[in-house]
């Protein structure tokens, strides 16, 4: 076997072993309990036993990674337990299939889920804050609180806390992106660079059309985690926020701004 074909036969063997030690629960159980969420690529019988055989590699990252979730937690024992393994797997499967095809994949691969997304590693030592990170982690957990805001004065440890959130909690996101928000153009700049990051492009379109290609990304895929750094005005994000009801964002900011109804939790950053 040569080393390209090992890809793809490690990705389906690691796929049935894990469906083996959840109970080996029927495809049709596996496709009830991640259901159909609006914009998913559909998923059939046919479809996962093709990724069980080998026969065939999953595309949809987000996907994938909730099917993975479900067997996961009737697997408690199963020593891959990271998602971010998960997707290192199946990109590498998924590259591996696509070039044997001799043709370009249709649509920009998930790049891997990395810190590369922030803009630096978290502090540390990191002291104190267990209550806020639990509360952070509450919030997100909670299905239908999706844009948390962490409000303090300058220097109270607002990003710090949201680096430490995000890195502590990389497994259940698979994208966590990280941009300065104090203006809208700030904003469209870090979601042109998270295009870019998701699509592996380097240049050659303009940055207009890069953004919009992240907002829509982000509308069709679930569990990402945006952090809006040092938001300056309700109307800055407004767009954003009114646009994506999907994934987690994290806006942190010194301003006590009025909401209205766009924020689902809060979190105050007082002096340590
Ligand atoms: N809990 C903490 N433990 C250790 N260092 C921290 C902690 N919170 C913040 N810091 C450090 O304090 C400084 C200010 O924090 P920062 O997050 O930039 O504040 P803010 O975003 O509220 O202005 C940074 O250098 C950060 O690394
Ligand atoms: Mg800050």
């Amino acid at each position: 076997m040569d080393s390209e074909t090992e890809r793809v036969a490690a990705f389906a063997e690691q796929f049935r072993k894990v469906r083996l030690a959840a109970g080996r629960p029927t495809l049709a159980a596996i496709i009830n309990a991640v259901g159909q969420g609006r914009g998913r690529s559909p998923l059939s019988d046919s479809t996962l036993s093709g990724w069980l055989r080998g026969k065939s590699v999953p595309s949809d990252a987000t996907l994938f990674l909730s099917v993975i979730e479900y067997l996961l937690a009737k697997a408690p024992d199963f020593p891959l337990r990271s998602l971010a393994q998960w997707e290192r797997l199946r990109t590498a499967a998924e590259i591996q299939k696509s070039s044997r095809r001799g043709r370009p994949r249709r649509s920009p691969t998930l790049a891997e889920p990395s810190m590369i997304g922030l803009p630096r590693p978290p502090t540390q030592p990191f002291a104190g804050r267990e209550v806020e990170l639990a509360q952070l982690d509450c919030d997100v957990r909670r299905s239908g609180h999706r844009v948390t805001v962490i409000h303090g004065l300058s220097g109270t440890g607002k990003t710090e806390l949201a680096l430490q959130y995000a890195a502590r909690n990389r497994d259940r996101h698979p994208v966590v992106w990280f941009s300065t928000a104090d203006s809208a153009d700030a904003i469209a700049a870090g979601l042109a660079r998270l295009a870019r990051w998701l699509t592996r492009q380097r240049s050659g379109t303009a940055e207009a059309d890069l953004t919009e290609w992240a907002l829509r990304w982000l509308q069709e895929h679930d569990r990402w985690l945006l952090i809006l750094d040092d938001v300056g005005s309700r109307a800055a994000v407004e767009d954003v926020l009114g646009n994506l009801v999907r994934g987690h964002i994290l806006i942190t900011t010194r301003r006590d701004l009025s909401w209205g109804g766009f924020v689902h939790g809060w979190v105050c950053c007082t002096d340590r």
